[in-house]
């Protein structure tokens, strides 16, 4: 495409109305607009893949209390992979791949202004938007600088079957530690276990997960690494061993709840001398690229799988993936995959 052409539409999804429960369709509104002229300095981007992040809920919540806001009639916020396909920036041609905060559509106009280009030879282009992107980094830096699990210690990952999970568990394995993943299904678990290598997986939809995850843990649970919060992280907080670490991660089970809980079993992180630490990936920027060599080199060798779950179609499907990934579709990172990709 010609810069500044504006031939083609841009399909954008917008946010109709704070959602009730996990998002659907209703909530959402697809437009198709045009795409305005370049300006100097600009470049713009075809999405390619669009990741669906489970944090979408907390941030559409009618609530300021939280960093970042997507308000009814904003552009739905999403992180895109993509190519430019016109560039009137020195600095970006035509060809490049990046990644974006673009949201929710097919074309950004982008100043270049935090892109970050994609090496394609390093790992195919969806996987920088999951297991090569934000969500393996998050694995990558709360396992090795926060959590630090030693050879013979036990770990436990909270949604475990997810993009940050899935990455977070085999990391724990290259560092020599017993992995236990909770998942939502018998498939995910044999997923985990068959496939990723971790030692044991639980179901956490059984009536006697906690007992199974007793049984697996007699030693306790040196990190528990936490993905969802609610009924599963309290119940866990009972088998942290003495001097654990409880990494927050996220919290799923609670973006979408009118009121969110917090932990009951708290009293066992004095008891234990257990500590409980928050963790933002974005800390760790100035370091992402030794950390994407060294996960390039485990991908190369072997030992590192980062996995996606693709959802073909345009930007309306969107809604339906999103819903998709609080069902638990997904095993690894839930993807939009447009037709441009
Ligand atoms: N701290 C950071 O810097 C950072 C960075 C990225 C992501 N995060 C957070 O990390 C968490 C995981 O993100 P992700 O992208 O890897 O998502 P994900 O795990 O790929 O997808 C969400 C998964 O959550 C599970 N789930 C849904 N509802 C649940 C419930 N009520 N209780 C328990 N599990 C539920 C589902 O799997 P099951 O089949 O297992 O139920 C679903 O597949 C999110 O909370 C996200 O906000 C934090």
């Amino acid at each position: 495409m010609k810069a500044g052409s504006n031939e083609r539409m841009n399909q954008q999804l917008f946010l109709k109305q704070v959602p009730a429960g996990i998002a659907g369709p209703d909530d959402f509104e697809v437009q198709n607009n045009p795409i305005p002229e370049l300006v100097a300095g600009q470049v713009l981007i075809e999405s390619h893949y669009i990741g669906v992040d489970a944090a979408l809920r907390l941030i559409v919540r009618d609530s300021d209390e939280f960093l970042f806001r997507v308000k009814p009639g904003d552009l739905v916020h999403g992180s895109v992979a993509g190519q430019i396909i016109a560039s009137k920036n020195s600095e970006f041609a035509e060809g490049d791949y990046v990644l974006v905060s673009g949201g929710v559509q097919n074309f950004t106009i982008s100043d270049g202004a935090g892109l970050e280009r994609c090496d394609i030879n390093q790992a195919p282009l969806g996987a920088w938007l999951g297991g090569f992107g934000v969500s393996g980094l998050t694995a990558y830096f709360a396992i090795t600088q926060v959590c630090k699990p030693q050879p013979g210690q036990t770990v436990l990952i909270n949604g475990a079957a997810g993009a940050v999970g899935s990455i977070a568990g085999q990391i724990c394995k290259l560092a020599g530690a017993k992995v236990i993943g909770l998942t939502g299904s018998a498939e995910k678990c044999a997923w985990l276990t068959d496939d990723l290598g971790f030692d044991v997986a639980i179901n956490y939809k059984d009536a006697d997960w906690y007992e199974q995850l007793e049984a697996a843990a007699p030693d306790r649970l040196d990190v528990i690494f936490d993905n969802v919060g609610g009924v599963i992280l309290d119940r866990s907080l009972k088998l942290i061993a003495m001097r654990g670490v409880v990494l927050l991660c996220g919290s799923t089970s609670q973006y979408s709840q009118e009121t969110m809980v917090g932990p009951n079993n708290y009293i066992w992180l004095g008891t234990m001398r257990a500590s409980m630490q928050g963790f933002v990936v974005f800390d760790y920027a100035d370091q992402y690229a030794q950390a994407r060599a060294r996960m390039a080199a485990w991908i190369k060798a072997g030992l590192l799988k980062t996995v996606s779950y693709e959802i073909a179609g345009d930007v309306d499907v969107f809604p339906q993936a999103f819903q998709a990934l609080y069902e638990g579709k997904n095993l690894g990172k839930m993807l939009v995959k447009l037709p441009a990709a």
